[in-house]
């Protein structure tokens, strides 16, 4: 079966070492194309239809929000044939210590049970915080396996990292 790679990512101002710069393509998407590159699967960007602004304290405020409100974001796209995947590679930047609320909502919008979950995210500290219990809280009869956490402002210089998660996962 083929590999899915979805993954939520934010180009913009980000936080990065220490200062803010400017992401022309977010962390978490270079990594997820490191992965699509790697396995050969498919590709899917998670987006929403209201987009996250780029301004990085702006940002931060609609996001500390959401998490409050325990939001589901509307996406702004589906993946057509969730049945073709085995093993769900799944990407997105630490936010206030979890994962994104769109990515609760893209978790929430499939049947997830007997796939293998392979979480990754990148961040400036937090590393994966509780998001890998929190993933296994809402996709209890998946598989979700031991999650990889990149620094943002090193993912230029993961790919190896990455290989090596890959194959110590045993998904093809
Ligand atoms: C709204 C928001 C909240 C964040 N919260 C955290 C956090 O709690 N811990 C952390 O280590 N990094 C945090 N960061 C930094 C991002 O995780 C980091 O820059 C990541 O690499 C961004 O990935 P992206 O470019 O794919 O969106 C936050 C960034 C944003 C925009």
């Amino acid at each position: 079966m083929k590999s899915l790679i979805s993954y939520f990512s934010r180009k913009g101002n980000n936080y990065v070492g220490g200062r803010i710069v400017n992401l022309p393509i977010g962390n978490t998407e270079v990594a997820a194309t490191m992965i699509q590159k790697l396995t050969g699967g498919d590709a899917f960007r998670i987006g929403t239809v209201k987009e996250y602004p780029p301004d990085y304290q702006k940002c931060t405020e609609v996001a500390r929000q959401e998490l409050r409100q325990n939001a589901r974001p509307e996406l702004s796209g589906r993946v057509e044939r969730m049945e073709d995947y085995g093993a769900i590679f799944l990407g997105y930047p630490n936010w206030w210590s979890t994962m994104p609320m769109a990515v609760y909502t893209f978790l929430e919008t499939y049947d997830f049970s007997g796939k293998t979950i392979l979480p990754f995210c990148t961040h400036e500290g937090s590393g994966m915080g509780p998001s890998e219990s929190d993933l296994k809280k809402i996709c209890p009869n998946a598989n979700v396996l031991k999650g990889l956490a990149i620094v943002g402002g090193s993912v230029q210089k993961a790919e190896k990292e990455i290989a090596a998660w890959i194959r110590e996962s045993g998904v093809e």
